[in-house]
């Protein structure tokens, strides 16, 4: 398959906005409480990053990796942990933070792992929004920006790892030949 980067989806300041926008709300939603931001590996680095800087009270972070698509840009639709996270939750709110929601599995299946350990709450915040593609029901406490139904790469997301880096989201086309 070749790879060929095509138009930009989200640009940097649109995504600077939306995380000073999330980081207030969370900041506010949670004073004086104990939070621990969980970022979701590999894709949530970049956006943990970020919105962990603009939050302006005390806040825990761990990173929690799941696999659910390989190296394929289709979702097979099965979830497997590959690292857990080494802070006890117990009776602390929990907030997960996501690259880009699609079917909605992985995060469906994080929130429930993490109501198994007794935490005070389990919620969810995501950079990017891909409603379209949703196949089970999900309430998304902090929604980032909605995006069409198109296989994007950057701010995190990658394509066969590759990507990550790029500080905007672009749309990634596959095609058969160059
Ligand atoms: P889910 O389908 O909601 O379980 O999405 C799981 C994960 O698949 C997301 O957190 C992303 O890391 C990845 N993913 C979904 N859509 C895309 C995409 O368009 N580009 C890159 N990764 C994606
Ligand atoms: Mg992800």
């Amino acid at each position: 398959m070749f790879e060929k980067i095509k138009s930009i989806v989200v640009t940097k300041s649109e995504l600077q906005n939306k995380v000073s926008d999330l980081a207030k709300q969370i900041s506010t939603d949670y004073q004086g409480e104990e939070l621990i931001l969980v970022g979701v590996l590999k894709g949530g680095f970049v956006f943990l990053a970020d919105l962990a800087k603009e939050i302006s009270i005390p806040v825990c972070i761990d990173f929690i990796s799941v696999s659910s698509y390989g190296n394929s840009s289709k979702s097979s639709g099965v979830v497997r942990l590959i690292k857990d996270i080494d802070i006890d939750v117990t009776n602390k709110h929990v907030l997960l933070v996501e690259d880009l929601i699609d079917t909605g599995l992985t995060l469906s299946y994080l929130k429930e792992l993490f109501k198994t350990r007794n935490p005070k709450s389990v919620k969810v915040c995501t950079s990017l929004d891909k409603p379209a593609k949703r196949l089970i029901q999900l309430a998304v406490d902090y929604p980032g920006i909605e995006i069409p139904d198109k296989f994007v790469i950057g701010y995190g997301l990658d394509y066969a790892e590759k990507y990550r880096n790029l500080p905007e989201v672009y749309e990634l086309s596959l095609e058969k030949h160059p």
